[in-house]
């Protein structure tokens, strides 16, 4: 990863996302298509993602959110799910000192509560040792559900509210983006997903209201530089309006 210093600021005349978020699917068709065990898949999805975060900041991406495991995940057979965390625990266990290297600061979002406490430590070893890092942002969704999380953000501000800590008037869209997972990261501009199925699945459905989607219909273990430059190619030729008019004809 190149070391060159991080932008203060964004240049006002970004084309490029600033923040990408994947939806990692097929790793199991990938296996499926080749004989080979779901795990295979998964594990070769791991490799997929080391090539992404590279090349995610060689491209410019700020913020890289990968979708690792969702909180529906929790309905497939137990040992895919043993498989899924002991990917989990290897990543960071091998791969840390080399994230913290290359100044990529890791977050987690999702729940932490139910999740076996080495998990939890390691995550939480992950943040801590990368706090300071400033080159690609990585937010890493695992035990993550969109619908969870935003009844959280409200069981927090319907609290606040029995308390008499707050007005019920004061809840806005503002108020309870403030109690989403990671409230300071901007909202994904790109979100892209793998293996040509076209659905959210329950991923950041709150902060999506104005991502542009890309779906690819390649599985995520194969998965590399040049499919992210196509889709961030991709990116670029939409036109953003949030609602608004289009830049030739507006104003
Ligand atoms: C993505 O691949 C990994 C996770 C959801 C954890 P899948 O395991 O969903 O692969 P397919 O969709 O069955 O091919
Ligand atoms: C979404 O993929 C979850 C992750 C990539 C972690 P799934 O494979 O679980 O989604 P569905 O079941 O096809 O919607
Ligand atoms: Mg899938």
């Amino acid at each position: 990863m190149p070391n060159a210093a991080a932008p203060a600021t964004e240049a006002p005349d970004r084309t490029g996302p600033l923040h990408v978020a994947i939806i990692m699917d097929g790793n199991g068709r990938w296996a499926a298509a080749r004989g080979l065990p779901r795990a295979e898949g998964h594990r070769r999805g791991v490799d997929a993602l080391r090539r992404v975060v590279r090349a995610a900041h060689e491209l410019g991406v700020r913020y890289l959110t990968i979708f690792s495991f969702s909180s529906e995940n929790w309905s497939r057979p137990a040992t895919e799910i043993g498989d899924l965390f002991g990917l989990l625990r290897r990543f960071i266990r091998n791969d840390l000192a080399t994230l913290h290297r290359d100044g990529v600061r890791v977050r987690v979002i999702g729940e932490r509560e139910g999740l076996e406490p080495d998990i939890c430590a390691l995550l939480n070893e992950a943040e801590e040792l990368t706090r300071g890092n400033t080159k690609l942002n990585l937010v890493v969704a695992f035990n993550y559900g969109s619908r969870q999380e935003i009844a959280n953000a409200a069981q927090r501000l319907a609290r606040e509210v029995a308390e008499g800590k707050r007005d019920p008037a004061s809840i806005d869209a503002d108020a309870l983006g403030r109690y989403l997972d990671a409230p300071d990261i901007p909202d994904p501009d790109l979100i892209i997903r793998t293996s040509g199925e076209q659905r959210l699945s329950n991923f950041l459905m709150w902060q999506a209201a104005y991502s542009e989607l890309v779906f690819v219909p390649i599985h995520w273990p194969d998965f590399d530089k040049p499919a992210l430059e196509s889709a961030i190619a991709e990116y670029a030729r939409r036109e953003r309006r949030f609602g608004g008019l289009a830049a030739k004809t507006g104003s």
